[in-house]
């Protein structure tokens, strides 16, 4: 009764609190599988920051449901940001549905598997589902525990929960809370434990991460408390490399800008979402800030590091965007030359401010802008990648690729993907390689380690 499966959808934030949960099972005895149809328990962690991420998730639930009736004694759960959203309701569609935890209660995972395992080895009837989706103080402490025996070349560390920015268009307030930091000796501890462990990159994963600790924590010397929790991961013998993902323009000020150049662990490569380049639609989305802002921070950003790699969020067609606002986005998307980008076409979601908007931009017009920006970013991705042959690249090796007998997968500061014949002693190094090849989204190599043989290189045809 104790094998547990867990399906992810949606962001790193997700993917985290995802192991955390898996972390806190083992711990008590449950074991995770790969493979669903081995499992006892089946745990979805949702997102539901489109509604198309919602219904792949209650798709895949009903899926899930309908083998209780070869299994009854199989669990299913779900998770996180569409529990939360969605609640009761959940088990009114899916009356089969065992468990529907919210976002605050991932810790509580255990416990109730335990309660619901204990009724149903007791013979007795089919326990009654567990909702709990209530708010619960401390909770953003809770995300701590990692896999134990599985080495994380590259770790995300949650370092807060929740947001108190009101974008019209975003779930997430609703779905994640109020914006709670963790303490920041917490998260230090929780590092220096990865780092122990063989850990050599973090990244750091809050809504708004520049926001970590505002209200909680003073700012010293003028530097905010996200720059003094930088400030001190940078010391962490171990750590290589520091990434963290998502800033907001609001509040990202010249003491972040400058840890671009004084924190040689700090990568030069930022996801910085923009989601759109008009000042109206701006506006409208209720993001305080304007495009000529949000150029300005990255002129800076690349004038302490020229190389810098950013990449960004847009959402095309939200209500009212009209040809003019989305020439805007096309502009300044182009001008400021994004090396990565995830596109979104906009999607209601219920209890936003701007659900009463409606959807008025049509669907083909969505999806002609989003293939707009997917060309202009294509072009970019490649001239970028391009650049890099024939130089060497520092990759931290993270593990064996997807393709490719004896090839690796690693990635640049820059987080570009890197495929280089290697073998297993160097995962978890940084190593140094000469980019051969390039595409959009990935680039080949081979490793320049002295005494290190290359691995036979069939993979240009392989890969
Ligand atoms: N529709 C489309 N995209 C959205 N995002 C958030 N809410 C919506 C929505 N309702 C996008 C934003 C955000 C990213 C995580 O998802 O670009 O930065
Ligand atoms: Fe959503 Fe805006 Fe908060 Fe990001 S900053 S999580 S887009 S409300």
């Amino acid at each position: 009764m104790n094998r547990v499966y867990i399906k992810t959808y949606g962001c790193q934030m997700n993917e985290r609190d995802s192991e955390a949960v898996a972390a806190m099972l083992r711990g008590k005895g449950y074991s995770m599988v790969e493979n669903e149809s081995e499992a006892d328990v089946i745990l979805l962690n949702t997102c539901s920051v489109r509604d198309q991420a919602e219904q792949k998730a209650i798709g895949k639930a009903g899926h899930v449901t309908a083998r209780k009736r070869k299994n009854p004694n199989l669990i299913v759960g779900i998770m996180g940001c569409m529990a939360q959203n969605r609640g009761d309701e959940l088990i009114d569609r899916l009356p089969d549905l065992d468990l529907v935890v919210g976002t605050q209660k991932f810790h509580r995972v255990p416990e109730h598997l335990d309660a619901m395992i204990a009724t149903m080895q007791g013979q007795g009837p089919r326990p009654e589902s567990i909702v709990d989706l209530e708010e619960e103080a401390g909770s953003q402490n809770t995300i701590r525990s990692h896999v134990e025996d599985k080495r994380q070349v590259s770790a995300f560390v949650s370092i807060m929960q929740g947001c108190n920015m009101k974008c019209s268009y975003c779930i997430v307030p609703k779905t994640r809370g109020e914006e709670r930091g963790r303490p920041m000796e917490s998260i230090l501890e929780e590092v220096r434990e990865l780092a122990a462990k063989g850990t050599r990159e973090v990244t750091l994963l809050g809504q708004i991460v520049n926001q970590y600790g505002v209200r909680e924590f003073p700012f010293v010397e003028k530097k905010s408390p996200f720059v003094q929790l930088l400030e001190q991961v940078n010391e962490i013998d171990g750590i290589e490399r520091i990434r963290f993902t998502s800033p907001h323009p609001v509040g990202f000020r010249k003491d972040l800008i400058d840890c671009y150049a004084r924190l040689p662990k700090l990568c030069e490569y930022i996801h910085f979402p923009m989601q759109s380049g008009s000042n109206r639609i701006l506006k409208a989305m209720r993001r305080p800030y304007t495009i000529e802002k949000f150029r300005s921070i990255i002129e800076q950003l690349r004038e302490v590091r020229p190389d810098i790699y950013i990449s960004t969020d847009i959402i095309v067609g939200f209500p009212g965007e009209t040809e003019e606002d989305f020439e805007l986005t096309r502009k300044h998307f182009e001008e400021i030359g994004f090396d990565m980008a995830y596109l979104f076409k906009y999607s209601v979601r219920p209890g936003t401010t701007a659900e009463p908007l409606g959807d008025p931009v049509a669907t083909e017009v969505k999806e002609e802008r989003n293939q707009k920006l997917l060309d202009i970013l294509g072009k970019r991705s490649l001239t970028r990648n391009e650049s890099l042959v024939g130089h060497i690249e520092e990759v931290l090796l993270e593990g064996p690729a997807k393709r490719g007998e004896g090839m690796f997968m690693g990635r640049t500061r820059g987080h570009r993907k890197v495929i280089v014949p290697a073998s297993e002693r160097l995962v978890g190094e940084l190593v140094p390689v000469r980019i051969n090849s390039a595409t959009a989204s990935t680039l080949m190599g081979e490793l320049m380690l002295e005494g290190v043989e290359p691995a036979p290189t069939a993979y240009a045809n392989s890969i």
